[in-house]
C-alpha cells in the first residue's frame, strides 16, 4: 500500500486531499513521491513562510531536540521565556499564553475576554460579536465564533453568546454592541472567508467603538500575521492595536505552536489556574518560533515581503485586465486572492488541479477564489512562472 492508499484506509476522511504525497521540501519547492518538483504557492496554508526546511529553523529545532524537549509548564524554560519577551517587545502586548494551534490560541482569547469581565463582577457581559465569513477554528468555541454556516452543520448546539455582523460595516456593529458584549473578534484580513482585508476607516472605527464601550478587541492574526502582509503583524498596516491577538501557523514555520497575546489590562483576566495546556510553549516549539520571529521581524526581510507582494499583485492585476473571468484581485503583502467569475462546472478546484499538473501548488477557497500564500522568500522570477501558466489556463 502506498501513502495515499494507507491514508485513505486508516485516517478519518475529513479532508478532501489532492492526489499527491510529498516527500521533501526545500525553500519554495516541494517534491512528490515520483520525484516531480513543484513551486509551492500555498506554504502549507500560510505556515512555512520562511520556506520548507529553512536552515536556521532546522538548526534551532535539532539543537533544542538534542538538549531538552519538554518539561511541562510546572517549570520554567529559557526558550519559552525568551519567546514571550520577544513577542511582547515586538508588539503591543505585555503577556503571552502559549498553545499548540490556532484554534487553541483563539479558545484562550475567548476565555480571557469572558473571564476579564466575570472577574470584575460583570457576569452578564459574556457575548462576543464576530464577523460574517470569518474563520477562527474547528473546536466548539472557535466554531461558535466562526461566521460560516456550512462548517457548523451537525454540531449544534454550539456555544451560547456568539453573534455575527457583516465585515467592513461599522453601522451593523454599532447596532449590535451593548453592555452585554465582552469582545469584538475579527481577522484584519479575512483568510478562509475569501482574502478580504479590513477597510482602514472601518478598523479605526471598530477600535474607537470598543474604546467607547469598554469592549475588548480581539484580532485573529493566525493567517494574516507573522510577516505575511508585509508588516510583522497585519494590524500594523492600520496603525491601531487590539487588546488581544492570536498567532499560530507561521509562528513555528511548520512546528506546531500557537500564542495568545494580551495588553496589560486585558491580561488581568487570567490568574493562576485559569487556563492551561500540557504542550503549550515547550522548549522545542519555543526554540523554533524564537528563530522564526528573529528572522521575520528584521526590517529588510519585511521590506522585501512588501516589494514582492506588490510585484505579485501587479502581475495578478495584469491578468485581470486581460481576462474577463478574473473579477477581483485583493489581499495584502503575500496573502493574495484572485476571484473568478466561473461558468458551468468550472470552479476554483479546476484551476488548482490544472496548476498542480504544471507543477504549481495553490488552493481554492469559497469555490471561486484562488488563494496565493507563497513562502515570504519567493522570487519575482518564480512569481512570473506561475503567472505565465495561469495566463495560459485562463
Ligand atoms: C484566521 C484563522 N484563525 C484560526 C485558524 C485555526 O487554526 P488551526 O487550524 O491551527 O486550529 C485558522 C486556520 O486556518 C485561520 O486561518
Amino acid at each position: 500500500m502506498n501513502a495515499i492508499e494507507k491514508t485513505n484506509d486508516f485516517v478519518f476522511q475529513t479532508y478532501l486531499r489532492q492526489g499527491k504525497a510529498f516527500v521533501r521540501g526545500e525553500g519554495s519547492f516541494l517534491w512528490d513521491e515520483d520525484g516531480k518538483k513543484y513551486l509551492d504557492f500555498l506554504s502549507g496554508i500560510a505556515v512555512c513562510s520562511l520556506g520548507h526546511c529553512h536552515p536556521r529553523i532546522t538548526k534551532a529545532i535539532t539543537t533544542q531536540a538534542s538538549t531538552l524537549v519538554h518539561v511541562s509548564n510546572l517549570f520554567y524554560t529559557r526558550p519559552q521565556a525568551d519567546l514571550a519577551a520577544k513577542l511582547c517587545e515586538k508588539s503591543f502586548a505585555d503577556r503571552v499564553f502559549f498553545a499548540n494551534s490556532g484554534a487553541e490560541a483563539n479558545e484562550a482569547a475567548i476565555k480571557l475576554a469572558r473571564r476579564y469581565f466575570q472577574k470584575k463582577g460583570e457576569k452578564n457581559r459574556f457575548k462576543i460579536i464576530a464577523m460574517e465569513q470569518s474563520f477562527h477554528g474547528r473546536t466548539m468555541a472557535t466554531l461558535s465564533a466562526t461566521g460560516q454556516d456550512k462548517i457548523k452543520e451537525g454540531f449544534y448546539p454550539l456555544l451560547e453568546g456568539f453573534s455575527f455582523v457583516p465585515f467592513n460595516n461599522i453601522n451593523a456593529l454599532k447596532e449590535k454592541i451593548d453592555e452585554t458584549v465582552c469582545a469584538v473578534m475579527l481577522e484584519p484580513v479575512q483568510g478562509e472567508g475569501g482574502i478580504i482585508p479590513a477597510d482602514p476607516e472601518y478598523l479605526k472605527a471598530v477600535r474607537e467603538l470598543c474604546d467607547k464601550t469598554g469592549t475588548l478587541l480581539i484580532f485573529d492574526e493566525i493567517q494574516c500575521g507573522m510577516g505575511r502582509c508585509g508588516t510583522l503583524f497585519a494590524h500594523e498596516l492600520y496603525s491601531i492595536t487590539p487588546d488581544i491577538m492570536t498567532l499560530a501557523k507561521a509562528l513555528g514555520n511548520g512546528f506546531p505552536i500557537g500564542a495568545m497575546l494580551a495588553a496589560k489590562d486585558a491580561a488581568t483576566g487570567f490568574d493562576y489556574g485559569s487556563h492551561a495546556t500540557t504542550f503549550g510553549g515547550t522548549p522545542l516549539a519555543a526554540a523554533a518560533a524564537l528563530e522564526v520571529v528573529n528572522i521575520i521581524s528584521e526590517k529588510a526581510f519585511l521590506d522585501q515581503v512588501c516589494t514582492r507582494g506588490q510585484y505579485f499583485k501587479k502581475q495578478l492585476e495584469n491578468l485581470k485586465d486581460k481576462h474577463d473571468q478574473v473579477i477581483d484581485v485583493r489581499g495584502k503583502g503575500l496573502l493574495l486572492g484572485l476571484e473568478l467569475s466561473l461558468e458551468g462546472d468550472t470552479n476554483a478546484a479546476f484551476f488548482v488541479e490544472k496548476l498542480m499538473g504544471k507543477g504549481f501548488i495553490i488552493n481554492g477557497i469559497q469555490d471561486k477564489i484562488l488563494r496565493f500564500a507563497p513562502s515570504l522568500i519567493i522570487e519575482n522570477s518564480e512569481i512570473d512562472r506561475l503567472i505565465s501558466v495561469l495566463d495560459t489556463i485562463l
